[in-house]
């Protein structure tokens, strides 16, 4: 069960006018891509098989990640009445595909997948902050307080299995370090732009550099500092550092200066010509 369920959004209290249309373009993409989080938990059960303990945390793991497709779902086709969440997923499924029957992590151990889904979480829980404190429109600020929050528990229940897993399967630092790194090189893979694509445009032919231009270059101007700062943290702490000293603050500072240079590079390479 849940810590929220869908009754409790308080949706009268949707207001039109305080709607953004691009902000309604990457809720669409957002709600395809949590709403898959089902064929996620499922490779997890397969790659813990023997672990029932951990198959339940996964199952209700998905399930709180399919809700958060739900509670976008439904912000977005009270925005816009023609979304169709369940052709814009089909079409999501049939082009984005990942083998979700391995039984092995494409980590190379357990302990390297839950690296790999912290970084996921950590990602998604800056997101929704990022997200939640930018939007004006009630509902859906609501909506993303809400998936913030069961972000961070994710991030948490993937960070406590890591530390399980480590008891029996230890791996270093290095390895870890590599695995955290190539999961965040991955946000920028054909998942969100694909998602973006199958949500926004289908009616045109999917351009992977457009699609994933398009998306960051929304999502990148949400960030303030302090959403980068508690990401480094959480980052360092599941690579295994200190996640509070010098080696934070510096990290933090680059973090944020990268953020800042992606989200003017990707305003200029997707801004309207004016030709
Ligand atoms: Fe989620
Ligand atoms: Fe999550």
């Amino acid at each position: 069960m849940g810590h929220w369920v869908l009754d409790d959004i308080p949706w009268d209290l949707f207001d039109r006018n305080k709607v953004d249309p691009e902000m309604v373009r990457i809720v669409k993409a957002a709600s395809l891509v949590e709403y898959n989080g089902v064929a996620y938990a499922h490779h997890l059960c397969r790659i813990f098989s023997d672990d029932t303990e951990f198959q339940q945390k996964a199952r209700g793991w998905g399930e709180e990640e399919i809700q958060h497709g739900k509670a976008l779902a439904r912000w977005a086709a009270m925005a816009d009445p023609e979304f169709d969440f369940e052709a814009a997923f089909a079409r999501f499924q049939a082009g984005y595909r990942v083998d979700f029957d391995l039984d092995v992590s494409r980590r190379g151990s357990r302990s390297g997948e839950m690296i790999a889904r912290c970084m996921v979480e950590v990602g998604t829980s800056s997101y929704y902050s990022a997200l939640r404190d930018a939007v004006q429109e009630p509902v859906l600020k609501e909506i993303c307080g809400n998936i913030a929050a069961d972000e961070i528990r994710h991030y948490k229940l993937f960070y406590k299995n890591l530390a399980r897993c480590g008891e029996r399967e230890r791996i270093g630092f290095w390895r870890r370090l590599r695995v955290a790194a190539g999961r965040i090189a991955e946000s920028s893979d054909d998942e969100l732009a694909y998602a973006y694509y199958a949500a926004n445009e289908a009616k045109r032919p999917y351009d992977r550099r457009r699609h994933s231009r398009a998306y960051a270059a929304h999502a990148y101007q949400l960030y303030h500092k302090h959403h980068a700062a508690h990401g480094v943290t959480l980052i360092l702490k599941a690579v295994g550092l200190n996640p509070h000293g010098l080696l934070a603050r510096t990290a933090s500072r680059l973090a944020w200066w990268f953020i800042r240079y992606r989200a003017t590079q990707l305003a200029r390479l997707t801004r309207p010509s004016s030709h």
